[in-house]
């Protein structure tokens, strides 16, 4: 392996860069991140070439927060012919090894959107040649990624299929619910595929449950809940959707979302509230401090400067007022200038 390579919105490269130095540092790796602003992608350059081990989970995608995908980038193609770029990427491959699948991928952005086409074909191209010769199986543990940040440029990286983002560039995509009262409602949607596995989701988001949901009007979050049958106290000044309070799951309190605290433990508090990141994680740690929720999602809205830092800071302070929390965090691809945080007590 050469460099890991993750994926990001667009603008966020230099906080990925910051991620990836921080989790290098901790593990001991040497090298350098790379990145370059608009770009959609960042780099993490080993020192040393080292083989690929997919125990290996220092720069695992779960443990980032600006990563919507994390790759080992086993080979780099420059300047490939139009006319067949099948030939050398296969060339490029070890011997001896077969992958579950093959994905080929762009970045998000504007040039990125012009070789969607490009990436579809190729794809198909890829998959059969990967069959000829023999090195797809649908047993291994592993994916194979080729990335093309140009129309002639490719990083060829391998991925844990269990350990990476199982949507193409990281992006799942996800349907509007029509009858939903807020586009937001695809960002907890999003959260609740991204931030909580399989099982997470079946015995945590059971019809009968209760949540708490603060600042949220008109009700893009609540109808993610009440589409789950879960009973929701929304807390807002402004007015919930109408349709979603006839479902008769829905108590709307016109109460402030700061101060409001339930009278028994609920299963879930989330939150949309715009205010200060820092002001809003102590709010949500002392939820859970006082035992007001189980668990947690709510967003983190972002300032324009040192946002790794304050997610930083603002993980900090709810370790700080609440003890060990199992915090996990992500840009998704709904979110802009934000974070989705879940977190809950060891
Ligand atoms: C981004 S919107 C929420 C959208 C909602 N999650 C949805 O999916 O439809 C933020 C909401 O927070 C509410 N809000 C902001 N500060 C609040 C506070 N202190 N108490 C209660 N609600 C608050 C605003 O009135 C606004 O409706």
């Amino acid at each position: 392996m050469l460099a890991q390579l993750v994926y990001c919105r667009p603008g966020f490269e230099g906080e990925c860069a910051q991620e990836l130095d921080a989790l290098a540092a901790d593990a001991g790796v040497p090298g350098y991140a790379r990145a370059e602003r608009g770009a959609g992608y960042a780099q993490f350059v080993l020192a040393e070439p080292a083989p690929f081990a997919s125990s290996d989970d220092t720069f695992a995608w779960r443990r980032q927060v600006f990563a919507r995908q994390s790759l080992a980038v086993i080979a780099r193609l420059d300047a490939l012919p139009r006319s067949d770029r099948l030939t050398p990427l296969l060339a490029a491959l070890p011997d001896g090894f077969a992958v579950a699948d093959a994905w080929v991928e762009p970045p998000e952005t504007d040039e990125g959107k012009t070789l969607a086409a490009f990436c579809r074909s190729f794809g198909n191209a890829l998959v059969q040649g990967l069959k000829k010769s023999g090195r797809m199986d649908k047993t291994s543990p592993l994916r194979l990624h080729a990335f093309f940040p140009t129309g002639e440029d490719c990083l060829v990286a391998l991925a844990d299929v269990r350990k990476s983002a199982p949507w193409p560039q990281g992006i799942p995509r996800l349907k509007f619910p029509k009858d939903a009262p807020s586009r937001s409602t695809l960002k907890l949607d999003e959260a609740f595929a991204v931030l909580l596995d399989e099982r997470e989701r079946e015995r945590w988001l059971k019809p009968g449950m209760s949540a708490v949901d603060l600042g949220a009007a008109p009700g893009g979050w609540t109808w993610q809940l009440v589409h789950r049958g879960v009973h929701v106290t929304a807390i807002d000044n402004g007015p919930m959707d109408e349709a979603l309070m006839s479902s008769g799951l829905v108590a709307h309190l016109r109460e402030d979302g700061f101060r409001y605290a339930p009278k028994r433990t609920v299963d879930w508090m989330v939150c949309d509230m715009v205010e200060q990141p820092r002001r809003v994680a102590e709010r949500m740690a002392q939820w859970l401090a006082e035992g007001f929720c189980r668990r947690t999602i709510f967003n983190l809205k972002l300032p324009m400067k040192k946002r790794y830092a304050e997610v930083q800071a603002a993980f900090d302070a709810m370790r700080r007022i609440a003890g060990d929390l199992d915090i996990r965090a992500k840009q998704l691809y709904h979110d802009r200038e934000e974070i989705t945080v879940f977190a809950q007590p060891r």
